[in-house]
This record gives structure tokens, C-alpha cells and sequence, in this order.
């Protein structure tokens, strides 16, 4: 079972009855898994939200990676990848504009608010939200436009949308990750903090369907191997230091620890 579908046992099982649930095994049967899987479910730790949404901040990442091999093919003068940055563009729709910024918006930026925290950032983050809408609402239709129809001119402006969804975006969520997760964290008591963690779960599930991130993450691998830019080791210089095989400890570190 994939880690995606013990969460949604899990959500499942949070859903039920306390009575039920206190019948363990037979919550098990009812839902139709072991008493391992149900077991392991119940061991396992939701996401915290603001794991949550770096995660997502992490694919979003990976689109503006697609984003950029596009502006370098439009500036080489070679093909706009346009199937690929419809694809990319929908991402961004599903994941991040219709989940990722509303539960933003719904439960940090207004908790923020009410607790006087970041309030002139959390007004310029609605603005970029609106704003990110509106660029993406212009790359969603790129992969139905036939190639021969993309001329000059639609090359400049899909090169200038990119660019400026890039250099919006990264700003935005570094700011996100930095100052408004922590403080979001920092005023939220524990047990508030540990139900959000369910409910925004339970939204991802309702909103993306099941295993809806895993499936996102795979459509955007896919249109990486298409642009060629999905092997990791692509990114690393060439001239970069052999790296130490994990596990083994430096001897200096053999050392130290003979001594304590
Ligand atoms: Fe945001
Ligand atoms: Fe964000």
C-alpha cells in the first residue's frame, strides 16, 4: 500500500464515529483493510500545515523549472513547448490557485490578520494571488492554440507571461516559507494546530481526489522527461567534488566517537 493510500485510510478512519473507532479491528473490516494497515495508519503523522503546503510550494517550484526551459526554447528561437505549458499551467490552476492559495487566504492569512501579524505582506500575497490567476489563465489555453498560429508576437508575450509568474512566484512563496508559516505556527495553540492538520488533509483529498499530489507530481514528471530536464544529475557541475558514500563516517568522526 502506498504511503498516499494509508493516509486516506487514515482519513477515513478519522471520519468515523468515536464508537466505531473504538471497535479497532472491526473498523478495520468495515473499511476494508487489515488490522496492519489500520494499525500503521493510525501510527502515522499527518502532515503539519505548513509541510503541507511547502510540499506544494515544492511542485510549484517544478513548473517554474518547466517555465524556464520554455523561455530559454523561445529565446534560442525553437518551438514554444505549448502541450507542456498547458499541462504545467493546469497544474498550477488545480493545485495552487483552487487549493493551495483559498487555504492560505481561509485559515493563515485571516488568523494573521486578526493577530496583527505580517498585515501589509499578507495584503501584497492577495494581490499576487489574484495576480498569479490572471497570468496562468493566460498559459491555460496554450496547449490547444495549433503551432503554425504562434507567431512573433506570441512568442514575446507568452516569453514576458513566464518570466513575470517566475519572478512573482519565487519571492512570494520564499516569503511564505520564511515569515508567514512560522508566524502562522507561532500564533496557533497546539490542538487547533493538530486539527487544521486533519481538515486541510481532508480537503486535499476532497478537492485533488485520492492520492490527487502524487498523481500531480507525476504529470509534472512527465512533461519534465518531455522537455528533458527531469535527471537530477543534469543540475550538478561537472566539475563538482566526488561526494562521500553515505553511512561512512569520516575518520576524524571514527575517531571522535572511539573517544566519547
Ligand atoms: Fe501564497
Ligand atoms: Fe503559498
Amino acid at each position: 500500500m502506498a504511503v498516499s493510500d494509508v493516509r486516506l485510510d487514515r482519513r477515513r478512519l478519522v471520519g468515523l464515529t468515536t464508537a466505531a473507532a473504538a471497535g479497532g479491528g472491526l473498523v478495520a473490516l468495515v473499511e476494508g483493510v487489515s488490522g496492519g494497515a489500520a494499525a500503521r495508519a493510525e501510527r502515522e503523522l499527518p502532515l503539519s500545515p505548513p509541510e503541507d503546503l511547502m510540499r506544494e510550494h515544492g511542485l510549484l517550484n517544478r513548473v517554474l523549472l518547466v517555465y524556464r526551459e520554455a523561455i530559454r526554447r523561445i529565446k534560442r528561437g525553437d518551438a514554444v513547448p505549448l502541450e507542456e505549458l498547458g499541462t504545467a499551467a493546469s497544474i498550477v490552476r488545480t493545485l495552487i490557485h483552487d487549493h493551495h492559495e483559498h487555504v492560505e487566504e481561509r485559515y493563515l492569512f485571516s488568523a494573521l490578520r486578526r493577530a496583527g501579524r505580517h498585515v501589509r505582506t499578507i495584503d501584497v500575497l492577495l494581490a499576487q494571488h489574484a495576480a498569479g490567476r490572471a497570468l496562468t489563465a493566460e498559459l491555460l489555453p496554450l496547449d490547444r492554440i495549433p503551432a503554425r498560429r504562434v507567431d512573433a508576437r506570441a512568442r514575446d508575450r507568452i516569453r514576458r507571461t513566464l518570466s513575470t509568474f517566475i519572478r512573482m512566484y519565487q519571492p512570494h512563496e520564499a516569503r511564505e516559507d520564511t515569515e508567514i508559516f512560522p508566524a502562522f505556527r507561532e500564533i496557533t495553540p497546539p490542538r487547533e494546530f493538530r486539527e487544521l492538520s486533519e481538515r486541510l488533509q481532508e480537503q486535499e483529498a476532497r478537492r485533488l481526489g485520492p492520492d490527487g499530489f502524487a498523481r500531480l507530481v507525476a504529470r509534472i514528471t512527465d512533461v519534465e522527461r518531455s522537455l528533458g530536464i527531469h535527471d537530477l544529475a543534469q543540475y550538478t557541475p561537472e566539475d563538482a567534488p566526488k561526494p562521500r558514500r553515505p553511512g561512512r563516517a569520516r575518520p576524524d568522526e571514527d575517531r571522535g566517537e572511539r573517544r566519547s
